[in-house]
């Protein structure tokens, strides 16, 4: 046979997958095919697939017969550019065995995850599989675990980025778990380490498969997912979009991008952000959108622990990840779920050098049984840990309240923050108003004639001399009263004098986060 002819046979075979039947069953079900995703992905003619002839080495289970050897093995794997930038992709074909993992399968992945790492270059992996593949048992477990060792060596390295498109449930879900951002869609995606059948049988309890482990259900109530997109296309542009925030690795400096946005554009509507009560909420992301890059913002975990705000922006074409108490839920209380959330997201701008702004109006950790039982000390503390070691560039506003433990913990002048902002409306102090006299003048106010009065008057004396921010500026702790409307003019010069920041920490294996 002409030998070009034969090697293109062997790449048409490999480019139908499963055949014309289960392509069209995978449209049938809204799913793109693992081919058409990675054309989305990449800018277009950039992909060179890497390992298109490979097959399985399965022999049992009639698997050896000429059409269960599909060249490719279901994983479309290899490199292209988004945005120009190289990217690897690995993208399983769930119309190939199901999309299931085999050895070989396996072998591809963990190639191109080496490779990444090498070149410093991020991986999205397009998930859409059934799991292990059963005709090959234990070769397939292992080829798991390699998957999941080359996700703990990339963390931190190179940027890791899984879209769930389809199935992953077992032990699948634990390299999506390692990666640093989970991708779901909506209707067609689950994950789940036991499904419905199990639970039924362990626990009695009835459940559907989107109810267990649905995009909502892991966006809104596990946090396991970072975004959940209606359909195929939007999850590929999403990648394309917060990969546009990202170095290809930690060395690397983040993507800057020209803008026409003014640096010192002024937004007289932030001078009346903060109500004159208060106990009265805002919304912290008209602040954000506020300051950022022509109002553009990426928000991370967007449906989870809503009483803190996480998510990407530029200033004055800088990339910055943004931490921000979120007064409109839960009063911007720290909790259990709004600590870990927090801590996550300020790991990995750290691992990859994406400066830190937090906008801070937190009035203490949540109270509550459920909160101390839960473990809020360690989870707080988390949050506490990630600040004080990150050595990114780090600047703070308080726009309200700074209050107690909170105040050392949402990126402190103590814990090495280099730009401390205020705003005249701050208070920063060890509780509110209100608790403060409770506790200083219970015995006085007891005795009062009048305890509501000379509460009141108690309270007006605390809120005159402490909740403010000037004690704080007296000592250096707050490094600039700035007037609300120059914020974004003030962290933009912030951020470009921090540019040229150096900061280490002491050599050690690694940390031990409470984890
Ligand atoms: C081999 C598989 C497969 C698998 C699906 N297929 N899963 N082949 N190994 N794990 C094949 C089917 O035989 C079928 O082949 C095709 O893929 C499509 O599957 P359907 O069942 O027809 O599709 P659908 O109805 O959409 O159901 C999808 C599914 C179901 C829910 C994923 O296939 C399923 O339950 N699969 C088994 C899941 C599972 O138990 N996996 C092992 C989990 S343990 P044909 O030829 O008919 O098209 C695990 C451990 C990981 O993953 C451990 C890591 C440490």
């Amino acid at each position: 046979m002409d030998p070009i002819k034969h090697l293109e046979d062997l790449e048409r075979r490999a480019e139908l997958g499963g055949g014309d039947d289960r392509l069209r069953r995978q449209h049938e079900a809204g799913k793109l095919t693992a081919r058409e995703r990675i054309d989305m992905l990449f800018d277009p003619g950039t992909f060179q697939e890497i390992d298109k002839l490979v097959t399985h080495r399965c022999r049992d289970f009639g698997m050896g017969d000429a059409d269960q050897l599909i060249p490719g093995d279901g994983v479309i794997a290899g490199h292209g550019r988004i945005d120009g930038r190289p990217v690897y992709a690995f993208a399983q074909d769930f119309t190939v065995f199901g999309g299931s993992l085999s050895e070989t399968n396996a072998a591809k992945i963990v190639k191109i995850m080496d490779l990444a790492i090498k070149m410093g270059a991020p991986v999205v992996g397009l998930n859409d599989s059934g799991g292990a593949r059963i005709q090959e048992g234990v070769l397939s477990l292992g080829g798991y675990a390699d998957i999941f060792l080359r996700n703990t060596l990339a963390s931190g390295v190179v940027p890791q980025i899984s879209a769930i498109m389809g199935p992953c449930a077992g032990g699948a879900v634990y390299s999506p778990a390692i990666t640093d951002f989970n991708i779901m869609v909506e209707g067609t995606s689950y994950m789940f380490v036991t499904g419905p059948d199990v639970i039924r049988t362990v626990t009695h309890e009835e459940v559907t498969k989107d109810e267990l482990g649905g995009a909502m259900t892991h966006n809104a109530t596990s946090g396991v997912a970072h975004f959940a997109v209606p359909d195929d296309r939007e999850c590929l542009l999403l990648i394309r979009e917060l990969l546009g925030y990202l170095p290809g690795n930690n060395i690397d400096d983040p993507p800057r991008r020209d803008t026409a946005d003014a640096i010192d554009r002024e937004d007289e509507a932030l001078d009346q952000l903060v109500p004159d009560s208060a106990s009265q909420p805002y919304d912290m992301l008209d602040l954000v959108h506020a300051v950022a890059d022509e109002g553009a913002f990426l928000e991370v975990h967007r449906h989870y622990a809503k009483n803190i705000i996480v998510g990407f922006a530029r200033v004055a074409g800088r990339p910055v990840g943004v931490v921000a108490n979120q007064p409109a839920h839960l009063a911007g209380t720290l909790d259990i779920d709004a600590s870990v959330k927090g801590a996550r997201f300020v790991r990995f701008c750290d691992a990859f050098n994406i400066p830190l702004v937090t906008f801070e109006d937190v009035p203490g950790f949540l109270p509550g049984t459920r909160q101390e039982y839960g473990g809020i000390i360690r989870h707080g503390a988390k949050l506490l840990f990630a600040y004080a070691e990150a050595t990114v560039p780090k600047v703070t506003v308080i726009t309200r309240k700074a209050y107690g433990g909170a105040y050392c913990v949402m990126s402190s002048k103590h814990i090495r923050t280099d730009v401390n902002f205020a705003w005249p409306s701050a208070e920063i102090a060890v509780m509110g108003p209100e608790g403060a006299v409770n506790i200083l003048y219970k015995r006085e106010l007891e005795k009062a004639d009048d305890p509501h009065a000379a509460r009141a008057a108690r309270v007006a004396e605390f809120r005159e001399k402490f909740a403010n921010p000037y004690v704080a500026a007296e000592r250096g702790f707050i490094d600039e009263v700035i007037r609300p409307r120059q914020t974004r003019a003030k962290l933009a010069a912030a951020l470009a004098t921090l540019e040229t920041k150096r900061d280490k920490n002491p050599p050690k294996k690694h940390g031990n986060i409470p984890l």
